[in-house]
C-alpha cells in the first residue's frame, strides 16, 4: 500500500450523480488529504495524517509544495491519428471561403485522407504517440481515437492497427473508435447506402477478428450520411456486437435522435439540436458530449450544454481534436470557455471531463476518487482547485498519476 499527500485539497466528485446539473456547493473538498492506493486502484481518501497513522508499514510518497489532487480526465472524442495538416482550411474558412470553395482547392476531409493513407505507418505512430503525450501532459489519461481518415479495408485497418501499436507506448487507457462511415470517399464508386454495405461487409469483420476496435461511430450531417441510413447502418452494426457512438446535429437537427432509438453509448457535437430532441436526449442514457473545440475552430455556435443539463441529460465534454474542425487539442482551455458561454458551474465541467465521458466510452471504473476505482488522478501547484478553469488552461499540470504510479 502507498500513501500519497499531503495535498491542500483532494477533489473527490465522489457523491455526483451520473446524469444532470450541478452545484459548486456538491463539490466534495478534503483539506490536507492523502490518497491511499493498493494494487493500483484507490484504497482510501482522507486526512493525510490520520491516514499515516491508521496505516502502519505503508510506503509514503510526500508531496512537495502547495498542490491540489483530482481524478485525471477522460477525452472521449478525438480524431488524432492523422496525416498531414490543414491551416490552410483555417485560414481560407476565416477568409470568408465556404466548406465547397475549402474543398475544391483541395482541402476538407479528403485532403486529410489522402496525407494519412500516404504517410508511412511509422511516421503516424510517431505523431500520434505525440499527441497522446500533449494530452496526458494536461491531465488526461484515457483518450478515445477514432479511424476515419483512412475510409477503406486497407487504410481503415492500417489507422487502427496504428493506434493499438501506440497502445503498447502508453500508460494512458486508448479507446479506438472505427468511423469508416466518416464520409464516402471520392473513390469509391457506389451510393451511400452501398458504402455503408461496404464497411459491414469488408471492413467490420476485420476489425472485429484483430480486436481493434469495440466501438462504431458515423458522420450523420447532410453533407455525410443521411439519418434513415445511418440508422439501418448502425442497427447492423449493433447485431455485429459494437457499441455505437455518433457525430450528430453538428450543422442540421435530426441526427441526435437516430442516436438515442439505436441506444448510442453517446451523442457527440449537437449545436444545432432543437429544444424537443434535448428533452428526447436527457431522458434516455445517451450521452451528449459537447465538443467546444470544434466551436472554436469553425468560429460556430456552441452545444447548448445548459439546456442539455437543466434537462437532466448526462453532459460530458471532449477535444474533438482533428486536423479540421478541432486543431487546438486542448480539453481544458475548451471546456474553460465552453463554461463562460453557456454558464456551467465548476462542477458541471469537471464531471464532464472525468466520470461523465468516461462513461461515455464505457469505463464506469474512472473519473473520482472513491474507493475502488482506478487510481488515475492530476494534480495542479496551486492552493485552490477555481484555478484550474480560472487559468483557462494555462495553469498546467504538476503530476499526472496513472495506476497509482507517477507519469509526468
Ligand atoms: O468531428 N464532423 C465531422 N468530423 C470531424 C471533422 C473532421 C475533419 O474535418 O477532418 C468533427 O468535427
Ligand atoms: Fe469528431
Amino acid at each position: 500500500m502507498k500513501l500519497i499527500g499531503p495535498f491542500r485539497q483532494v477533489i473527490t466528485l465522489a457523491n455526483f450523480p451520473l446524469r444532470g446539473k450541478l452545484s459548486d456547493e456538491q463539490i466534495e473538498i478534503i483539506e490536507d488529504g492523502g490518497i491511499l492506493i493498493s494494487q493500483n486502484k484507490i484504497r482510501q481518501i482522507g486526512n493525510f495524517e490520520a491516514l499515516k497513522s491508521e496505516n502502519q508499514n505503508i510506503e509514503i510518497e510526500e508531496i512537495e509544495g502547495m498542490q491540489i489532487a483530482l481524478p485525471a480526465f477522460t477525452d472521449s472524442h478525438t480524431h488524432i491519428c492523422f496525416g498531414g495538416n490543414r491551416a490552410n482550411d483555417f485560414a481560407m474558412r476565416n477568409a470568408g471561403k465556404t466548406y465547397l470553395e475549402i474543398a475544391e482547392s483541395g482541402g476538407g476531409i479528403w485532403s486529410s485522407v489522402q496525407h494519412t493513407r500516404n504517410a508511412s505507418e511509422e511516421e503516424l505512430l510517431k505523431t500520434l504517440v505525440k499527441r497522446i503525450d500533449f494530452l496526458i501532459a494536461l491531465g488526461i489519461t484515457t483518450i478515445e481515437i477514432k479511424s476515419g481518415y483512412g475510409l477503406d479495408v486497407e487504410n481503415e485497418l492500417k489507422m487502427l492497427r496504428i493506434i493499438k501499436r501506440a497502445q503498447q507506448q502508453t500508460k494512458a487507457t486508448l479507446v479506438p473508435t472505427c468511423l469508416s462511415a466518416h464520409l464516402k470517399p471520392r473513390d469509391f464508386e457506389g451510393s451511400n447506402e452501398e458504402y455503408l454495405e461496404y464497411i459491414l461487409a469488408e471492413i467490420l469483420p476485420k476489425v472485429k477478428e484483430e480486436n481493434l476496435a469495440k466501438r462504431v461511430d458515423i458522420f450523420i450531417e447532410k453533407s455525410a450520411f443521411q439519418p434513415e441510413e445511418s440508422k439501418a447502418f448502425l442497427l447492423k452494426t449493433k447485431n455485429l456486437g459494437f457499441e455505437i457512438t455518433v457525430h450528430a446535429d453538428q450543422f442540421t437537427p435530426g441526427s441526435s435522435r437516430v442516436a438515442v432509438e439505436v441506444g448510442a453509448k453517446s451523442a457527440d457535437h449537437l449545436e444545432a439540436t432543437i429544444d424537443e430532441d434535448i428533452e428526447f436526449l436527457a431522458e434516455s442514457d445517451t450521452v451528449a458530449t459537447a465538443l467546444p473545440g470544434a466551436s472554436l475552430g469553425l468560429g460556430e455556435k456552441f452545444t447548448p450544454a445548459r439546456k442539455l443539463l437543466d434537462a437532466g441529460a448526462i453532459l460530458a465534454i471532449a477535444s474533438d481534436w482533428n486536423p479540421g474542425s478541432a486543431p487546438m487539442g486542448n480539453l481544458i482551455t475548451q471546456a474553460s470557455i465552453l463554461a463562460t458561454f453557456e454558464k456551467l458551474t465548476t462542477a458541471e465541467v469537471l464531471a464532464g471531463i472525468t466520470f461523465r465521458s468516461a462513461f461515455a466510452l464505457g469505463l464506469e471504473d474512472r473519473g473520482k476518487l472513491k474507493s475502488g476505482l482506478k487510481a488515475d488522478f492530476v494534480t495542479f501547484k496551486t492552493n485552490n482547485f477555481q484555478n484550474i478553469l480560472y487559468n483557462q488552461g494555462s495553469l498546467k499540470a504538476e503530476n499526472v498519476y496513472i495506476d497509482g504510479e507517477k507519469v509526468l
